[in-house]
């Protein structure tokens, strides 16, 4: 069933019953002299029971400052229940980021800052419940690029007030300069990226992060919703592994040196915690517990244990049969010790994995960056793509050609996915298993099409299930098969693969996850419109999950 908001009722929210009192004053800055001071917004995120982080940033000045930051139960700061000072500089970037702890769980609070007299919007956040929770509500975001459009999908989240949580896989920007990818659309619709060259040092990720979040959606989204953030490659760099990355090139200078300089950003401009117990940046994962009802466990599979990604151009000159393909399946793509995990991150999922399951939590949810399920490209036997190839130019037929091929021979696409690591996903799979859980809700970003996939280890167990969000702005690949061809594309991909049920790259756009103790309830919202500010609303797809024979199933 589709379901059309039209643009005025998505930014008053799915339903104005819903309205929190002062929500639409959430977000709003109160004048000029705030807009200046506080010209990228303001956030909160990376809760827990007791405490969560409220983040800013001061943009009148160069100077140092001290800014005074307030935490209050109610929206007319009434009911002041933390407040102080903090001291930013250009260490950091003019940043703020303020654990606020000795809070009250599963509450809702308003924060907001002040410098010089000026003062900050008002923001909402909440910490996480404990003990009988009724409900949770996310909203899964992933691929926000800005130069491929307006940030829309996130106005339509912020204005739904229903939502607990907004949870973003990472890709949140993007390194690429003004002759890179998303160039084109960028300069058409005037958001060229700035820097205008790739993002390459820590100045390079700190304007990037800071043009990303001059974005009216973006500022809105953030001051009304806590966030979840983990990272995807473009954070850093296309395609990231322990030795450097498919877009970072000799002459970009030291790879660690950048990897690191990007994460220094991301902690700086992000609400999130920075690393303790001696951890490093790049150890970046959590565990948040939602009182009886569910787990969400987020990991990293981008700068800590990935291998190489396996690139087809090396190999599929040699690939001619059936029986050379499945020789690179077990012997290349299925190398022993190909990974994705490191070995704490593997550690802290076996652990946490087990406390969910022995807590007795309803749900398990995995926040992750790339698509799990297995997946073969599809066979393109319909006469339409015959007819289609003789109808493209020779950059989009070559496309088709290796699709096809690809597909004859059975072949699995997106190796930079989990796909390119089966050794390293069965080993995900068996920690799970080990644990006591296949019930395994993954939530997964990056491909900028939707799934909804049926997860099985090697063995044909059951795993759980998957939710892929496409893109805020970001479009897929392949774009110049055309609308019909896509369609189809993403038709045959679930004719020819058991794990995946639907799939469809049209849309932009993001995942309302609704779960209580009897059911999970996905709704797959789109935006009809990135390139302006005027855009329809519309649910394109919907599942519905139940918890079953120790594992999940689609009913
Ligand atoms: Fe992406």
């Amino acid at each position: 069933m589709i379901r059309k908001f039209t643009r005025r009722e998505a930014l008053i929210g799915v339903s104005s019953t819903l309205l929190l009192p002062a929500c639409s004053q959430i977000g709003i800055a109160p004048d000029a002299a705030s807009n200046a001071a506080f010209l990228h917004g303001i956030a909160s995120g990376d809760p827990d029971a007791t405490s969560v982080v409220i983040w800013t940033r001061i943009s009148h000045s160069d100077n140092a400052a001290d800014v005074g930051w307030r935490v209050a139960t109610d929206s007319d700061f009434q009911n002041i229940v933390a407040r102080g000072q903090y001291r930013t500089d250009a260490s950091r970037d003019h940043t703020v980021k303020v654990v606020v702890d000795k809070l009250n769980p599963g509450q809702e609070y308003y924060y907001q800052f002040d410098v010089d007299g000026i003062h900050s919007p008002a923001g909402r956040t909440k910490t996480l419940p404990v003990g009988h929770v009724d409900q949770l509500v996310l909203a899964i975001a992933t691929c926000s690029n800005y130069s491929f459009g307006y940030f829309n999908a996130y106005e339509v989240i912020a204005n739904d007030p229903t939502i607990d949580l907004v949870v973003h896989l990472g890709d949140y920007i993007y390194e690429h300069g003004t002759d890179g990818y998303g160039s084109e659309t960028g300069r058409r619709i005037g958001r060229n990226h700035a820097p205008a060259h790739e993002a390459l040092t820590l100045a390079d990720y700190r304007q990037r992060f800071a043009q990303y979040k001059t974005d009216a959606g973006s500022r809105v989204m953030h001051a009304r919703h806590p966030l979840i953030v983990i990272w995807d490659d473009h954070e850093s760099a296309n395609n990231p592994w322990m030795g450097g990355a498919a877009n970072h090139q000799d002459d970009e200078g030291d790879w660690e040196m950048r990897r690191a300089q990007s994460l220094q950003a991301f902690y700086e401009w992000l609400p999130v915690r920075d690393p303790r117990n001696g951890g490093t940046r790049e150890e970046y994962w959590r565990h948040y517990k939602f009182g009886d009802l569910a787990s969400l466990i987020t990991l990293e599979s981008r700068h800590t244990g990935r291998s190489k990604q396996i690139d087809y151009e090396d190999h599929v000159g040699g690939i001619k049969s059936k029986t050379d393909a499945q020789e690179f399946i077990d012997a290349v793509v299925g190398a022993p010790g190909r990974n994705l995990l490191s070995d704490k991150m593997k550690q802290f999922l076996a652990d946490e994995i087990s406390e969910s399951v022995q807590a007795n939590r309803r749900w398990r949810i995995i926040g992750n960056q790339s698509v799990m399920a297995k997946r073969i490209a599809p066979k393109l036997s319909d006469p339409f793509f015959k007819k289609l190839g003789n109808d493209l130019n020779s950059d989009a037929r070559n496309t088709l050609d290796s699709l096809t091929l690809l597909g004859d021979l059975g072949l699995p696409t997106d190796l930079d996915s989990w796909n390119g690591y089966p050794k390293a996903r069965e080993n995900f799979y068996q920690i799970c298993k080990d644990a006591g859980a296949r019930d395994l809700l993954v939530l997964a970003g990056d491909s900028h099409s939707y799934w909804q996939n049926a997860l099985y280890d090697d063995a044909g167990d059951s795993m759980g299930v998957e939710l892929g969000a496409t893109g805020i702005t970001s479009p897929r690949s392949l774009l110049s098969l055309g609308q019909e061809g896509l369609s189809r594309f993403d038709a045959a991909s679930a004719a020819d693969n058991k794990e995946v049920v639907w799939t469809e790259g049209h849309y932009r756009g993001f995942i309302r996850l609704e779960i209580d103790h009897d059911g999970a309830h996905a709704d797959y919202v789109t935006v009809s419109n990135v390139e302006s500010r005027d855009y329809n609303v519309q649910v394109v797809h919907s599942v519905h999950i139940e918890s079953r024979d120790g594992t999940l199933r689609y009913t």
